[in-house]
C-alpha cells in the first residue's frame, strides 16, 4: 500500500491549487470517504434511484440486488454465518437502542457497562432503569483506562444478563480483551454486546470466533455515508426478539388488529430505508478490506508514538488513557491545565486547518465522575500523513505559549 496513492482516493486530502491542505485529526467522530464509496452512493442517485424490495420494477429490482449484495459485504466483513444477521440500523446508537428495547428485560434484570461508556451505550440502560426497573452496574477501568479483569470476574459472581461494553474507547482508544470478556459471560450465563464503533474501523473483527452475542458499528466512522451503521446478532437471538420500530416493509400481512411479522432482519427494518447509505456502506467495508488492517494499525501507530513523543515537551498537558501508544490505537486525548480545550482546538483550525474534537466527547459521565472540563481529541486513521502528527504537535507548541 502506499500512502500518496491511497491519499488520492481522498477529496479532501487533495485541495485545489493555492488551498491550505486540510489536517484531518477527527476520524474518531466520522472518517472521511473515498471516492468509491462517493461514487456508489452517486450512482444509486443516478442509476436507479427507486425503493428496494417492494415494486416489482427494473429499478427496484436493482436497488434490492445492491442492497442485498452490501448485507453480504458487511456480514463477510464481521465474519458473520449468515447475511441474515445484518440488521441495518442508522448508527451504533440506533443499534444498541434495538437491542434495549427488543430483548426480553425483566425488573431486577442486570445490564453491565464500563465507566467510560459513550453515551449511546449508557443512556438506552438508564432508560430501562427507569421504565423497566432493570438494574445497571458500572465497572470502573484501572487508572490509566485499561480494563479491570479482576473487578469484572468479581462482578461476574452475582447475575448479569447482559455485559455491553465498547470495545474500544473513544476517549482513549483503550481496547478491551473482548475474547476474554465473552467466555466469562458466557461461563456465568450473560449475553454480550459490543459497540464496536470505534473498533471495526481499527481492527480485524471476526464475530464468530469472538462468539459474541450482539456487535453495533457505525458506517460513518467506517469510511461510509453518514447515518448508516448495523447491528450483528446470532439468528437464534435475533429471531426470537420483537422488534424495536414497526411499520411499513417489517410485515409480510396485517389486519386491522394484528400483524404477521417478516423474518429477520426485515422484522427490524421499519420504513423506508437509505438505500444509497446502505450500498455506499458495503463500498466502505469493501475499499477497508482491500487497504488491510495492518496497514492501518501501522499507519496509526506511527502516529501517534510521534504525537505521544512531541507532547512531552508541552508543560501542564495530561494525557488521557495510557502512556503507551501501542494500547491507545489512533486515538490522542489530552487537556491542558486552565486551558479551555474548545480554544484550543478553534486555534489548531484556523491556524492550520487542523481538524479535532474538544469537549467531552459524548462521555459525560467519564468526565463528570473525574471533574475534569474538556479534553482535545486527535484521532488518526490510515490515510493521514506523518507530515500530519507534526503538524498539529508544532502547532499545539505555538498555542501552547500564548495560553
Ligand atoms: N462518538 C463520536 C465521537 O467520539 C461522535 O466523536
Amino acid at each position: 500500500m502506499n500512502l500518496s496513492d491511497i491519499r488520492k482516493d481522498f477529496p479532501l486530502l487533495n485541495p485545489q491549487p493555492g488551498q491550505k491542505p486540510v489536517v484531518y485529526l477527527d476520524t474518531a467522530c466520522q472518517s472521511l470517504r473515498p471516492l468509491q464509496v462517493i461514487e456508489a452512493v452517486n450512482k444509486y442517485y443516478v442509476d436507479y434511484s427507486a425503493c428496494s424490495g417492494r415494486s416489482m420494477h427494473k429499478l427496484a429490482a436493482a436497488v434490492t440486488d445492491q442492497c442485498d449484495d452490501a448485507r453480504v459485504a458487511v456480514a463477510k466483513f464481521l465474519g458473520a454465518s449468515r447475511k441474515e444477521e445484518i440488521v441495518f440500523t442508522r448508527n451504533t446508537t440506533e443499534a444498541i437502542n434495538l437491542v434495549a428495547n427488543s430483548l426480553d428485560f425483566k425488573a431486577g434484570d442486570t445490564v453491565l457497562i464500563t465507566g467510560k461508556e459513550h453515551n449511546s451505550n449508557l443512556i438506552p440502560w438508564q432508560m430501562l432503569v427507569k421504565k423497566q426497573g432493570i438494574v445497571l452496574k458500572i465497572l470502573q477501568p484501572k487508572e490509566d483506562g485499561t480494563f479491570d479483569q479482576a473487578a469484572f470476574e468479581q462482578t461476574m459472581s452475582q447475575p448479569v444478563k447482559l455485559v455491553s461494553f465498547g470495545f474500544s474507547s473513544n476517549l482513549d482508544g483503550v481496547i478491551l480483551p473482548a475474547e476474554q470478556i465473552i467466555k466469562l459471560a458466557h461461563k456465568h450465563g450473560a449475553l454480550v454486546l459490543l459497540d464496536a464503533a470505534q473498533t471495526a474501523p481499527h481492527h480485524k473483527i471476526d464475530v464468530r470466533k469472538l462468539d459474541v452475542d450482539f456487535l453495533a458499528l457505525s458506517g460513518h466512522k467506517i469510511l461510509g455515508p453518514s447515518g448508516t451503521g448495523c447491528l450483528y446478532g446470532k439468528y437464534k437471538l435475533l429471531e426470537k426478539m420483537s422488534p424495536f420500530l414497526v411499520g411499513g416493509d417489517t410485515v409480510a400481512s396485517s389486519t386491522y388488529d394484528s400483524c404477521e411479522f417478516l423474518p429477520v432482519p426485515e422484522k427490524f427494518e421499519a420504513g423506508l430505508q437509505d438505500y444509497a447509505g446502505i450500498i455506499g456502506l458495503g463500498a466502505a467495508v469493501r475499499y477497508l478490506q482491500n487497504i488491510g488492517f495492518d496497514f492501518v494499525q501501522k499507519q496509526e501507530l506511527l502516529l501517534n508514538k510521534v504525537m505521544t513523543e512531541g507532547a512531552k515537551d508541552i508543560s501542564g498537558l495530561h494525557l488521557i488513557g495510557p502512556a503507551d501508544p501501542a494500547l491507545r490505537g489512533g486515538i490522542f486525548t489530552f487537556y491542558i491545565d486552565g486551558v479551555d480545550s474548545h480554544r484550543i482546538a478553534i486555534m489548531l483550525d484556523q491556524m492550520a486547518n487542523v481538524c479535532v474534537r474538544s469537549g467531552q466527547h459524548c462521555v459525560h459521565s467519564w468526565f463528570n465522575y473525574h471533574q475534569i472540563k474538556g479534553s482535545v481529541r486527535a484521532s488518526s486513521y490510515f490515510y493521514n500523513s506523518l507530515d500530519d502528527a507534526e503538524i498539529f504537535i508544532e502547532n499545539l507548541k505555538k498555542i501552547r505559549k500564548v495560553l
